[in-house]
């Protein structure tokens, strides 16, 4: 059975107070201790507010002085070298289909691109892939700061509420690891790291769920956009923008050896010291 009780042992990694009020944790809070029913098609996303020309504006969840996302633990279930995909759905996958949508942000509130989402979940049945790369992936933002990931609502295993686990990586910038949590669950009033911060703004749409969430990272301006342009060398040799690399690829860089641990088209900002996520010194 695979269970992350150890989850409940370790010291959370944010370690200081909780965030102070924002209308944001507010509604979160509210939506936390409303039933499930009531929920569907009753919350307010911010992108029921976008307008018919499909423009965003530009800071559409930003607009109160927004704090960062908190972090949560890691657990024992996270592999690196997760496929790049945005859909966790293979064939003959069980269980409710899930979408989830969202953008992620810096602190003042600018949308950031190319920022790197690795996602990990249970199956239906509440059991981690730990042989292969069942319900584990990574996305990146698109030029709009968003990302949307089809997959299925993750089974409950013992110890812990329902969640989602996430590493978020703007370029050039540190790790967040955290979880994503559903409204109306009756263990989250019982899993102790449960963070109503965290939860989604989750409705009904036929026999499926869509969720959203925004991320907001410890980053202050934008993030490099993204060269365009065909590589320039093979994998392997001096690390450069626009090369494809896949898992196990070695580069150098900066007269450093390094190794490649998930498939990307690298970019400036992504450097090798820049990004553990991508890159190992070996
Ligand atoms: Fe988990």
């Amino acid at each position: 059975m695979d269970d992350e009780r150890t989850d409940r042992t370790e010291p959370v990694q944010d370690g200081g107070p909780r965030r102070r009020i924002s209308r944001k944790n507010v509604l979160k809070a509210a939506v936390a201790a409303v039933p499930l029913p009531m929920l569907l098609g009753g919350v307010a996303l911010a992108r029921d507010t976008k307008p018919s020309d499909g423009l965003l504006t530009p800071t559409p969840y930003c607009d109160d002085g927004d704090h960062p996302t908190p972090p949560q633990m890691e657990g024992p279930y996270f592999k690196p070298n997760s496929p790049l995909r945005d859909s966790l759905i293979q064939p003959g996958t069980q269980g409710t289909r899930l979408t989830v949508s969202g953008f992620v942000f810096g602190l003042t509130c600018q949308p950031l691109a190319n920022v790197l989402l690795d996602w990990w979940q249970a199956d239906v049945n509440g059991a981690y892939d730990n042989v292969g790369f069942r319900f584990r992936g990574h996305q990146f933002t698109d030029q709009r700061g968003a990302f949307k990931l089809t997959t299925i609502v993750p089974g409950l295993y013992p110890g812990r509420t329902r969640h989602l686990h996430v590493k978020v990586q703007a370029p050039n910038q540190p790790i967040l690891t955290t979880q994503l949590y559903f409204p109306g669950e009756p263990r989250n009033n019982t899993d102790p790291i449960f963070d109503p911060a965290l939860l989604m703004n989750v409705r009904q749409n036929g026999s499926a769920k869509e969720a959203s969430f925004d991320f907001v990272l410890r980053v202050r301006g934008g993030t490099t956009p993204t060269p365009t342009g065909k590589p320039t060398e093979p994998p392997g040799g001096t690390w450069s923008a626009g090369t494809d690399y896949r898992a196990g690829d070695q580069v150098t860089y900066d007269g450093a050896p390094y190794a490649c641990l998930q498939p990307h088209t690298a970019r400036a900002g992504w450097e090798p010291p820049a990004v553990p996520a991508l890159w190992r010194r070996t």
